[in-house]
């Protein structure tokens, strides 16, 4: 009884023993997963193993016939082993198997039979090797294959047969490889292929007609590569698609019409190609999309009408277009559910009125880091539903003050880094600014730019009477420093002689310049007409800041002092910086000096004539006056 008892229990011990070894973990499920320093394909008890995995181990050779004893094995992997030799009849007597995934190893080709006993096989992966080219039958007899994946491998070159008898195939991955081109036929029989993946290969061209069998089509992705100029009719056939992927190429244009015909279509990638420029039909009714980026390219603008066929487009992502600098008025009117918008890092510098107006459902809109000088007061009138603006980094001098009137759900804007010239017209802005802190997120970056005299300082901090808005201006001239600059300027010269010359300046200025009761055309022909004054350059320039000569700003008097140097001397002189009559009265000036200067010429020319002729004159006079005397006393004699 005992005896019998051990018999069988032994009996049971055996084959457990020889199911699971060691380097394995055997589930009761069939799975087995073996790893570590095994050389070979482990003896398992076969009717306990369904799906086994071989990772990281030593394995270096698949010999003949070496899966026949696992009759149920339906699934096999082996991945990251230094597998470099499978035999020609490695797979014999193991046709059961429907997937087979070679993973991460050395395979760098394979025997042109090796698959021909797998009729049963669905999936098969050699991937993450280093095969090089695959023989034209090897997948001949494959003919229940649904997958096929031989990414990331070194292929160059394949067959334009090769995938004939996989009809069956749903997903066929050729990315990361080398391929440079493929044969017009190679996909013709692949009717039910739903995913065709040829991204990171080296294709430059896609002749026309590759991909019009592929009718059931949801994924294309052509990624990566170097592609210079698809045929306009390329994905015609594809209706069902629902990405298409074409970005990282070396496309500059697209033919007409290449998008139409995409009814279903989700994604679609144009970026980081040198795009120069885009046709005016290229995208046809694509509702589903709902995201769109168009960044890295050359364009300089897009047609106004790119975006109208993309109806239900949520997220647009117009940016990092170096050339882009301008947009079509009517570029965003058919986005009635775009909500958010990025346009940031081109180099727009203008935005018209009604640019944004369709756009009532935007919630982000991003113009950051463009060159945008102006913006009109009424151009985010509409949208109602703008929560987050970005405008900081521009070259905004100045903004309505009712220009953010309408964004009444506004949680944050940005506002800094722009080129604010704080006179008396920033005032409203800076109003606005001041009541809005806590949605202006970058505040403390929100700084005058100009003038001079007041460089980053804040613009909340402006009022009417810091910068003497409101106020008759008395006529008084003032030269502002910073005590830093004065500091830096009496390293050489003493503060004392350096407010004497200023002193004189001022002196002289006043003096010749107008009274308060002069209108202002007048005022400026007289300050005009003031003389140049001059500036004497300190000895050592190096330890003067530079910004010296161009910084005297003479406040509530003529707007600006404008100087010249040369031969160490600074030659200063006042004209106004801006209004209609500044360039005209700048040209009269240097038409009055010219004159001035060709008068003097002139008269001293005249005079010395003058003086020769009346010379000469007074010596004939002289001579006649002698010969008359001597006449008379001649006469006289007779
Ligand atoms: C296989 O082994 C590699 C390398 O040791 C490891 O990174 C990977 O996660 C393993 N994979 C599985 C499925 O265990
Ligand atoms: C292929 O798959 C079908 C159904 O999945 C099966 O009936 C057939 O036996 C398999 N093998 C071949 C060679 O067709
Ligand atoms: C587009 O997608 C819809 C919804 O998924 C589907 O019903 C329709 O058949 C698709 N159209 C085509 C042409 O595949
Ligand atoms: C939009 O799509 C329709 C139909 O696909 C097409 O006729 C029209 O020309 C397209 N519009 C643009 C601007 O491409």
């Amino acid at each position: 009884m005992w005896l019998i008892f051990i018999v069988l229990h032994l009996g049971l011990l055996v084959p457990l023993s020889l199911s699971c070894p060691s380097a394995c973990v055997c589930l009761p499920n069939g799975d087995v997963t073996c790893t570590g320093g095994i050389t070979e394909i482990p003896h398992l008890a076969a009717n306990q193993t369904f799906r086994l995995k071989l990772n990281n181990t030593l394995i270096k050779i698949l010999h003949p016939k070496s899966l026949q004893p696992l009759v149920f094995l339906l699934r096999l992997q082996i991945s990251h082993s230094p597998l470099a030799t499978i035999h020609p009849e490695a797979f014999y007597g193991a046709s059961q198997l429907k997937s087979v995934v070679l993973s991460s190893t050395n395979i760098s080709d394979l025997p042109p039979r090796v698959f021909s006993s797998l009729e049963n096989l669905e999936q098969l992966y050699i991937n993450k090797s280093q095969l090089m080219s695959l023989p034209a039958d090897i997948f001949k007899h494959l003919v229940n294959l649904t997958e096929l994946d031989i990414s990331m491998n070194q292929i160059a070159n394949l067959d334009a047969r090769i995938f004939q008898n996989v009809t069956k195939l749903t997903y066929l991955n050729l990315g990361k490889n080398f391929l440079q081109m493929i044969p017009q036929m190679m996909f013709h029989n692949l009717r039910q292929l739903k995913s065709l993946i040829l991204s990171s290969n080296q294709l430059r061209t896609i002749e026309e007609g590759s991909f019009d069998h592929l009718n059931n089509l949801l994924l294309l992705m052509l990624d990566k590569n170097q592609i210079q100029g698809i045929p306009s009719r390329l994905f015609w056939h594809m209706p069902s698609l629902l990405i298409l992927t074409l970005s990282s190429n070396q496309l500059r244009y697209i033919p007409r019409e290449t998008f139409y015909y995409l009814p279903n279509l989700t994604k679609l990638t144009l970026y980081k190609n040198p795009l120069i420029s885009l046709p005016d039909q290229l995208v046809g009714h694509m509702p589903r999309l709902q995201e769109f980026y168009l960044y890295n390219t050359n364009l300089i603008t897009v047609p106004w009408n790119l975006f109208a066929n993309m109806t239900g487009l949520k997220s647009l992502h117009l940016h990092y277009n170096e050339k882009l600098i301008s947009l079509p008025k009517d570029v965003f009117s058919h986005l009635p559910n775009l909500e958010k918008l990025s346009l940031r890092k081109n180099i727009l510098q203008d935005l018209h009125k009604d640019q944004f107006s369709s756009l009532t459902k935007l919630r982000s809109l991003n113009i950051y880091g463009n060159k945008l000088r102006s913006l009109s007061a009424k151009i985010f009138q509409n949208l109602h539903s703008l929560t987050h603006l970005q405008l900081n980094n521009n070259n905004l001098n100045n903004l309505p003050g009712d220009i953010f009137a309408h964004l009444t759900v506004l949680k944050s804007v940005t506002l800094g880094h722009n080129q604010w010239n704080c006179t008396c017209s920033i005032l409203d802005i800076a109003a606005w600014i001041s009541d809005n802190r806590n949605v202006v997120t970058d505040l403390h970056d929100v700084l005058c730019h100009e003038p001079y005299h007041l460089i980053n300082k804040s613009l909340v901090t402006l009022t009417n009477d810091s910068l003497k808005c409101g106020v008759t201006t008395t006529g008084d001239l003032h030269v502002t420093m910073t005590t830093e600059e004065i500091q830096a300027y009496s390293s050489e010269r003493t503060t004392a002689s350096f407010f004497t010359d200023i002193k004189n300046i001022s002196n002289v200025a006043t003096n010749t310049i107008l009274s308060t009761t002069v209108p202002p055309v007048h005022r400026t022909l007289q300050t005009l007409s003031s003389t140049a004054y001059t500036f004497k350059k300190p000895h050592t320039a190096r330890s003067m800041p530079n910004v010296f000569y161009d910084t005297v700003v003479l406040v509530n008097g003529p707007d600006i002092v404008h100087n010249n140097r040369r031969q160490g001397w600074v030659y200063l002189w006042t004209v106004p910086t801006s209004g209609a009559y500044s360039s005209f009265l700048m040209a009269l000036h240097v038409v009055l000096i010219i004159t001035g200067v060709l008068l003097i010429i002139f008269s001293a020319f005249a005079f010395y004539h003058l003086h020769k002729a009346l010379w000469k004159t007074g010596m004939t006079l002289r001579h006649q006056t002698i010969k008359t005397k001597r006449l008379r006393s001649f006469n006289g004699k007779l």
